[in-house]
């Protein structure tokens, strides 16, 4: 179909750095991220999680600070994970219209009103003292019971004034209960973004430590998805759209690319992506002893998410890379 050497040399469009520019397939944007934040009670507080270099805990009156400083950076989306005091079996403080990250909603949407798009997180194992997604009944999470919950947090979050809500528990059904009591209550324009293909990962565990949501027993293997299937993510994404999912994530992000690209074939919606916290944690920790480059590691990896087919990019390296677009 094409010439073949020494008529095709494809080395003459890599020549220089403005010839590679002309012809660079995937560019970055500051509007392909959201910045995941962690809400803590209290005041004054910015607590360094041990294995994030440069995330924390920040009590809501920081969470505003942050903000100023991202929108500085030209990001305009932040996702909001709770970091309550209390907790309980049931997640109780998880959709308390007072709870943490509905009144960080409100103080948020109060200082930058629509400058600002705020993504909440829907789900309760940051709430929940066994630290499970849901409601526990003989050991197993049960999946109807714990879809009232958290229809009433994204309730919650909507009536705080969220943009989106974002579930990420798993339960089979949820997009489509979300969606009705949103529209019942009078939040049609609500858009829901479902963490539709959601792995059982072993990289979510610094992120355990930032949320304090690591389960007391056993794993979320009845919920989250296997690792090794892909036929089946594809499911979980078609069911997603039928329930009414405005936007599908895929997470993690590095390890599924294939998830990605694949998912990027087959539906026509806006898909996301999670670049989880241990792929973070292992960047980071890789450039602290010298072993790789951190910055390009880090712009390689984003670059690679984008190119497998993600519009948007959940990652807490935005703010860096945002200084590098
Ligand atoms: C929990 C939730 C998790 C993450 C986002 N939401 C962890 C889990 O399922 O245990 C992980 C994010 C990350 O690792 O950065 N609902």
């Amino acid at each position: 179909m094409y010439p073949n050497f020494p008529i095709t040399r494809l080395r003459r469009l890599r020549r220089n750095a403005l010839l590679r520019e002309m012809i660079c397939e995937t560019r970055l944007a500051k509007d392909d991220f959201i910045f995941p934040i962690f809400v803590a009670e209290g005041n004054q507080k910015k607590r360094e999680i041990s294995s994030m270099p440069n995330v924390y805990q920040l009590s809501i009156d920081n969470v505003l600070r942050e903000c100023d400083e991202i929108l500085k950076l030209g990001i305009r989306a932040i996702l909001l994970f709770g970091v309550p005091d209390f907790k309980d079996e049931l997640g109780t403080s998880g959709y308390d219209p007072n709870g943490v990250v509905q009144r960080a909603t409100i103080e948020i949407k109060k200082r930058f009103s629509d400058e600002i798009i705020v993504i909440t997180d829907v789900c309760l194992c940051e709430y929940t003292s066994h630290g499970h997604c849901g409601v526990i009944e003989n050991g197993y999470v049960h999946n109807d019971k714990t879809l009232e919950l958290l229809a009433k947090q994204a309730l919650t979050h909507a009536e705080a004034g969220a943009d989106i809500v974002a579930p990420s528990d798993m339960m089979d059904g949820r997009i489509s209960r979300i969606r009705q009591i949103l529209d019942e209550n009078g939040f049609t324009e609500i858009p829901i973004m479902a963490y539709s293909a959601k792995f059982a990962s072993a990289f979510y565990a610094p992120f355990r430590e930032a949320a304090e949501s690591a389960p007391k027993f056993g794993d979320r293997k009845s919920y989250q998805m296997d690792f090794a299937n892909s036929n089946e993510a594809m499911r979980e994404i078609a069911l997603d759209i039928q329930e009414g999912a405005d936007i599908v994530m895929v997470k993690p992000a590095l390890a599924y690319l294939d998830i990605i690209r694949r998912a990027r074939e087959r539906f026509d919606l806006p898909i996301a992506a999670y670049n989880v916290s241990g792929e973070y944690s292992m960047i980071k920790a890789a450039a602290e002893r010298g072993w790789i480059d951190g910055e390009r590691v880090m712009m390689e990896s984003l670059v690679a998410i984008k190119r497998a087919g993600a519009d948007l990019i959940i990652t807490y390296f935005a703010k860096e890379a945002a200084r590098l677009i």
